[in-house]
């Protein structure tokens, strides 16, 4: 398999959180371990979706002109070669969320993809001159889209309404929690 461009799993600096704020943010957002059963499967269902689940969130960040403005460049023109390499990426993200352990690497990473929506990172991994900062009001929004419109994608493989019920609410787990660490960048000291 060919490595994806600034995919550094593994290779980043651990997060400045601690194996007990991880564990107690994890019992917040109500992960157990039958959740983890559940990624499981979703990880099975989506990883030949990939290309469509990006089609579709690429779509409407696409015809959202405040949001792609972001994929772009200080003029507001969009920077196709950055919106490519994210995309990679992004496909990869869909990978690590449901089918890895979500151990100290997993939380590592996690909180990289925070620094690189947030003006200490953004733009840098690719090397482009572009906006330089993602608001937090919207990393929280965007919850939204990307915690519901998979759920089509994880029915698609014939599992049981409950099945997919399930999947979908571990999946919606897991964003909230990532968009909380997400949250550690944007916050001054001692408020996170
Ligand atoms: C729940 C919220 C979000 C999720 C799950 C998400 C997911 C991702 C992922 C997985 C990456 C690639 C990380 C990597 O480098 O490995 C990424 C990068 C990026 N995302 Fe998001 N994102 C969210 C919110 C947003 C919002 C609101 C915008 C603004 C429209 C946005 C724009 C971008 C941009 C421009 C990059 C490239 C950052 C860079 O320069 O490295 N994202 N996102």
């Amino acid at each position: 398999m060919q490595a994806i461009p600034g995919y550094d799993f593994g290779r980043v600096p651990d997060a400045p959180i601690s194996d007990g704020e991880f564990e107690l943010l994890k019992r917040t957002v109500m992960l157990t371990d039958e959740d983890f059963k559940y990624l499981r499967t979703a990880c099975g269902i989506l990883k030949d979706q990939i290309d469509a689940i990006l089609d579709l969130w690429y779509g409407w960040v696409g015809s959202n002109p405040h949001l792609v403005y972001y994929f772009g460049d200080k003029a507001g023109r969009p920077i196709p070669e950055y919106l490519d390499a994210v995309r990679k990426r992004f496909g990869q993200w869909i990978l690590d969320t449901t089918c890895r352990d979500y151990d100290r690497e997993w939380l590592n990473y996690v909180y990289e993809i925070g620094l690189r929506h947030h003006k200490s990172k953004k733009g840098r991994t690719d090397n482009v001159d572009t906006v330089e900062h993602i608001p937090l009001r919207y990393m929280i929004a965007f919850i939204a889209p990307i915690g519901l419109t998979i759920k089509p994608f994880l029915a698609k493989k014939g599992h049981s309404a409950e099945d997919v019920e399930r999947m979908w609410s571990a999946w919606l787990k897991s964003v909230v929690l990532q968009a909380a660490i997400w949250a550690r960048p944007y916050s001054k000291e001692g408020e996170w």
